[in-house]
């Protein structure tokens, strides 16, 4: 199969939930083009309007309106779907409010650690309600005090959560992390003129007088899903693929690191700037591919591309290790475990060892069933391995890719024509 043409992934899932935050954060109105129409950011632009934010509503090509005021208590649950983000990141917002607020979330969100933002929320002064280490979590926020926190995982989340807890409830917080996450709430941050320092690892933030303004964005396309995109174009028989307006923040692209390693080269052409963050279009192409080690240190880079990295380590030319992805057991499903069984399922050599994935590369086509336990990235990955020749991968199902990339299918079938 060739992979051809012009195509423009989903606007960014990450900056999609913190434009729309930082819109309902500001008192008056913010206009946001590109966001993202997944149920994800659905789920953060829901639990918002139950606090007040008005939010039009989120259709494909629009620019959305955001007015936001003073965060009011919701008379029910918020319930934050399948998104992680939301809930992370919400409990820190909702650190900074004078009332109680509980929160929820479906299956698969339920069995995700909160202790991770809880903690140390609870350090800075809010009041946490929780059994164990899951939702439903009830906060109720207020007068906080300063922290200085050396966070145990590299998570934007975490880190997101806390700078969040300290611009509403006006404190200082200073966060460390083992390897540097994703970056998108420091570029928000400073794109919004509120003051944040971040060098080697280390963000902090000084409260000042400077509150949060309403603003114009353009979200650029989410890199973890141009991630799918890329892959089919490198797997495919012939073929050049053009996509477009991608978000190609160093944070968010270690995959294309990993590939120039394994042969497989993506040029970024038309590189700009769009709101603080980089984008460029991204030219990619079929190629041969070798085996690899991916570094504990890379990890953060591409954490929601192991399972589409692991797809393309099965397509290459000797074994490829995945370093310390014990994270990925915490993910929507146990994506490290489920990686290595759905490869084994459709013939290929793989196996987590410890926190460390190894995957053997074969040229047997893939075929077999697929289980995705809902995760539309485990639906995506497999998708795209279902393109080589002669393969006959079949996904338990296909729905989930509604949460991040809701036209996938569409698109895959398009530019493989
Ligand atoms: C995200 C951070 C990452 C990532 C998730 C989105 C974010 O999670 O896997 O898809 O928007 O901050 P962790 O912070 O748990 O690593």
């Amino acid at each position: 199969m060739n992979a051809r043409g012009v195509v423009r992934p989903p606007g960014d899932k990450s900056i999609s939930h913190r434009a729309l935050m930082f819109a309902a954060l500001a008192h008056g109105t913010s206009t946001v083009a590109g966001l993202l129409t997944g149920d994800d950011v659905k789920s953060t632009a829901r639990v918002l309007r139950q606090l007040g934010a008005k939010i039009a509503t989120i259709r494909e090509g629009s620019t959305v309106s955001i007015h936001g005021s003073r965060l009011k208590p919701s008379g029910s649950r918020l319930h934050c779907g399948n998104s992680g983000t939301t809930a992370r990141l919400m409990l820190g917002i909702l650190a900074g409010q004078h009332f109680r607020t509980t929160l929820t979330g479906d299956a698969s969100l339920r069995r995700r650690p909160m202790r991770r933002v809880t903690e140390p929320l609870r350090e800075m002064g809010a009041t946490i309600e929780e059994t164990g280490d899951h939702l439903p979590v009830t906060i109720r926020g207020g007068r906080l005090r300063g922290l200085v926190y050396t966070s145990p995982v590299a998570s934007a989340q975490v880190k997101s959560a806390l700078l969040l807890a300290a611009l509403t409830g006006g404190v200082p917080v200073t966060v460390r992390e083992p390897q540097r996450s994703r970056d998108h709430t420091e570029r928000l941050f400073l794109h919004l003129g509120l003051p944040l320092q971040a060098h080697d690892g280390v963000v902090s933030y000084q409260p000042s007088a400077v509150s949060v303004r309403p603003f114009t964005l353009s979200v650029p396309g989410d890199a973890s899903s141009a991630a799918f995109l890329v892959a089919a174009a490198v797997l495919a028989e012939g073929g050049e693929l053009l996509i477009e307006n991608v978000g190609v923040n160093p944070t968010r692209t270690g995959y294309l690191v990993v590939l120039a390693r394994m042969g497989a080269r993506v040029d970024r052409v038309n590189l700009r700037d769009e709101g603080g963050e980089p984008v460029a279009d991204l030219l990619a192409r079929p190629a041969g591919l070798v085996g690899t080690e991916v570094s504990a240190a890379e990890i953060p880079t591409l954490v929601d591309e192991v399972p589409v990295l692991a797809v393309l380590a099965s397509r290459a030319q000797g074994e490829t290790v995945f370093r310390e992805v014990g994270e990925l057991r915490v993910k929507e499903s146990n994506r490290l475990e489920l990686v290595a069984a759905n490869l084994r399922a459709v013939g290929v050599r793989a196996e987590a060892r410890g926190n460390d994935l190894h995957v053997e590369g074969t040229a047997r086509p893939p075929r077999g069933r697929v289980e995705t336990a809902l995760d539309h990235r485990l639906a995506m990955a497999f998708a795209v391995l279902g393109t080589v020749p002669g393969a006959d991968v079949r996904l338990s199902e296909r729905r989930s890719v509604a949460i991040s990339y809701p036209t996938f299918f569409k698109d895959l079938k398009r530019i493989l024509g």
